[in-house]
């Protein structure tokens, strides 16, 4: 089935924050920003700004009502700076104006004086000066000190991962306006409608009750828009309070990819340890975070990257620290993965340097050493359903790797100046929130009397498809066409306290909620047919619009029964609650048993390297992945597909640079390159590794959202691989991007 969505984005006729008809004598904000990456404010001077024609009014700090605060875990971020700056781009002032243009000739009215701080941006040399987060945290398991004696082979590195912009093509933004019952609206890009309300309300000093959000979709997010959008929101939504006038704010591209934060840069120490026979006995990682100048997610996303520092691997001793560091960037936040990929490529990179110092292919340390059923994951969980050795077994069939990896060699030598390289991703990630609270949803159903339904849910659809996902499971639910089912929008006032769209468990939670209210409904209506046709409920049943008794079609259609049963005074409305079963974790023994369940699969990766010019491409990526029982291919695979692309640009070319003044220097897309057609894989295949699927996936459909993200990763390995056959005294390094530039260096080096 296609994507619901899909006529309404190629027509352009989808509704986008943009596509708002906004109300006569809305005002435009813009933000005034730290021009300086750490400093303390002397003077603010707003006055002269503040007299130019067309100005409104320009908000500091002083005129927040409430609590000048939107830090979503820590309160540690004020929505306009205080006394102090943090990071160049840390919002200051806002200008509201009759329009953009004139909000904008303002910024270069308003005097600010910093008296200067020395910045930090490396997170290294902030956690040397104390400068972290939140406290540290570890993972362990086995007795790793024990266990080095044990290990034939020890070796260690560093690992370096860089930032991601998230590109969103809609950018941050919101329009809000006053309602007359004291109320507040707010139209917000966002991924968390409640993390919006909750920090509105928080900023205006009013109760969520008096603050309305409302998201019809987002032009994309990727975990950019779960914690981010809030502080927005929050600005367009004072000027509006204060100012009794509908306010709009929308970022330039420009601006938004110089004042948000972006994936976390990770700076990892490794030591590995392996037995005689290529047994990983033991790993230990030292990780620092780059969590930029404020908390936001990132304690959230260390934790994640705790969880799957092992990947798919079994080890029976490690020892995986995280510090989340402070510095003088913009808060570094949530991306597709959410600290998975910065986990895995450190693992991997271990692997791959014991395999270059073993001189043996990684896949013979990778496959020895997958997780197995009934395998304890170093945070306490117990494995089960464990698919990777199966997926590896199908991808090494299915495409034949033998022969890739023998056609490669023989490339190799007939080749002097062109290399190929393959490398192999397998992939494990753990499905729920890790913050077990987290994992609920709440569905409202209306079944109108003419028979059509409406749905509202805490879904945000922002492209992923996840409305295409929930028509269908009220389709099957209520056994009617999907023509009948209308989305509406995500709206605080229909759904209350959601959890924000994102750790791949949209589908999941609100599918399960939605399936809840649609089962009580049928068994309404079920009951109502029955009387209908004076038997009992349990011998009544609907397929396709009609209702059946003992399995024999009756002439009771799906609106008779529901006109019957609006007649009868039935109800035909219902809330469903979901919260995912099972899950826990306490954080005092770091153990337990956080996740619904694990997607698994595997990636082989081939490359072709240029070896004059240390350009390449990325030739195929074959995939064996486990959906479970997808309930739209189409969907999945278009997630599956987009995901590995954005995994090979985080890897390959999209370098994030900052100035050790803190300054973007990569603040557009002429200086920050993004996958396009050309760099993209020339071949993707996917094939469906068979298996029945989790109880707990909804309709036992896999998350698809994040995992195969970090099928990515492997093209990283793969060059080193061709950059080897080029020049063999080659000492592998893992310095992420692998840019054509560090490609070349790397090709040269060692001759
Ligand atoms: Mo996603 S990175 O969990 O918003």
């Amino acid at each position: 089935m296609n994507n619901i969505d899909s006529p309404g984005h190629v027509t352009g006729k989808s509704v986008y924050l943009d596509d708002i008809p906004i109300q006569k004598g809305t005002l435009h904000a813009v933000v005034f920003s730290s021009p300086i990456a750490h400093g303390r404010i002397i003077s603010l001077d707003i006055r002269e700004a503040q007299l130019m024609q067309g100005i409104e009014r320009i908000f500091t700090f002083k005129d927040i009502p409430g609590k000048n605060q939107i830090g979503g875990i820590i309160e540690d971020e004020p929505l306009l700076a205080e006394n102090e700056v943090h990071y160049i781009g840390q919002p200051v002032a806002l200008i509201v104006a009759i329009d953009e243009h004139t909000a904008r000739k303002a910024i270069k009215l308003v005097n600010i004086k910093i008296e200067e701080m020395e910045p930090v941006t490396d997170p290294r040399i902030a956690k040397d000066k104390g400068l972290l987060l939140v406290p540290p945290r570890t993972f362990r398991t086995g007795d790793i000190n024990k266990a080095w004696s044990e290990c034939k082979y020890i070796f260690e590195g560093t690992v370096e991962s860089g930032g991601q912009e998230h590109l969103y093509i809609e950018t941050q933004g919101a329009y809000a306006y006053t309602l007359d019952n004291k109320s507040i609206k707010i139209h917000s890009s966002t991924q968390g409608p409640t993390a919006v309300q909750r920090t509105v309300a928080m900023v205006l000093g009013i109760p969520m009750n008096r603050v309305e959000v409302e998201v019809a979709r987002l032009g994309g997010a990727f975990g950019g828009k779960e914690d981010q959008a809030s502080g927005y929101a929050s600005m367009a939504a004072l000027a509006a309070y204060i100012l009794k006038k509908p306010v709009k704010i929308s970022l330039h591209r420009a601006d938004d990819m110089r004042m948000t934060g972006k994936r976390h840069p990770y700076s990892s120490d490794f030591k590995i340890g392996l037995s005689a026979n290529f047994k990983i006995l033991a790993f230990k990682s030292t990780m620092f975070q780059n969590g930029g100048a404020a908390a936001d997610l990132s304690p959230a996303i260390m934790e994640r990257t705790l969880f799957h520092s092992t990947n798919a691997y079994f080890i029976p001793n490690t020892e995986v620290t995280v510090y989340s560091c402070k510095t003088n960037l913009p808060p570094n936040t949530a991306f597709r993965g959410f600290g998975a990929p910065q986990g895995m490529f450190v693992i991997e990179s271990a692997i791959a340097r014991a395999a270059a110092e073993l001189k043996i292919p990684a896949r013979a340390i990778q496959v020895k050493n997958f997780l197995k059923e009934n395998d304890e994951f170093q945070y306490g969980q117990v494995a089960i359903n464990v698919n990777i050795s199966k997926c590896y077994r199908e991808a090494y069939e299915t495409y034949r790797l033998d022969k890739i990896e023998n056609d490669i060699i023989d490339f190799n030598k007939e080749n002097k100046l062109v290399k190929r390289g393959m490398a192999l991703m397998p992939v494990c990630f753990g499905i729920s929130f890790t913050k077990t609270r987290m994992n609920q949803a709440r569905a409202l159903v209306h079944i109108y009397h003419d028979g059509s339904i409406g749905i509202s849910t805490a879904a945000v659809e922002m492209g992923q498809g996840v409305n295409t996902k929930l028509a269908q499971v009220a389709s099957r639910a209520l056994c009617v066409n999907i023509d009948r089912i209308k989305l509406e929008t995500t709206n605080t006032t229909r759904v209350s306290n959601t959890s924000p769209t994102s750790a791949s468990s949209g589908a999941d939670l609100n599918g399960n909620a939605l399936l809840k209210a649609c089962n009580t409904l049928m068994k309404r209506l079920k009951e109502t047919a029955a009387a209908m046709l004076e038997c009992k409920p349990e011998m009544i049943s609907f397929k396709d619009e009609v209702a059946f008794k003992n399995g024999h079609e009756t002439n009771i259609s799906w609106e008779t029964v529901v006109e019957t049963a609006f007649f009868n005074r039935v109800c035909l409305t219902e809330n469903g609650h979901y919260a995912t079963p099972v899950i826990w974790f306490d954080k005092n023994t770091e153990k337990g048993h956080p996740f619904a369940y694990h997607v698994y699969g595997t990636a082989i990766i081939t490359v072709t390297l240029d070896c004059l010019r240390g350009t390449y491409e990325i030739d195929d990526v074959l995939v064996v992945h486990d959906f479970g029982n997808s309930m739209n291919p189409a969907i999945d695979t278009g997630q599956l597909e987009g995901a590995i692309v954005q995994g090979i640009g985080w890897m390959t070319m999209e370098e994030i640079a900052y100035n050790k003044e803190g300054k973007l220097l990569s603040n557009s897309l002429s200086t920050y390159k993004v996958p396009d057609i050309y760099s993209a894989p020339k071949v993707l295949e996917c094939h469906a590794l068979e298996t029945e699927g989790p109880e707990l996936a909804i309709m036992k459909s896999k998350a698809i959202g994040e995992p195969p993200f970090m099928y990515g990763i492997g093209a990283f390995f793969a060059l080193q691989n061709a950059i080897k056959a080029f020049n063999p005294g080659y000492k592998i390094e893992f310095n992420a991007p692998l840019t054509p530039e560090k490609v070349l260096m790397r090709l040269y080096n060692s001759l």
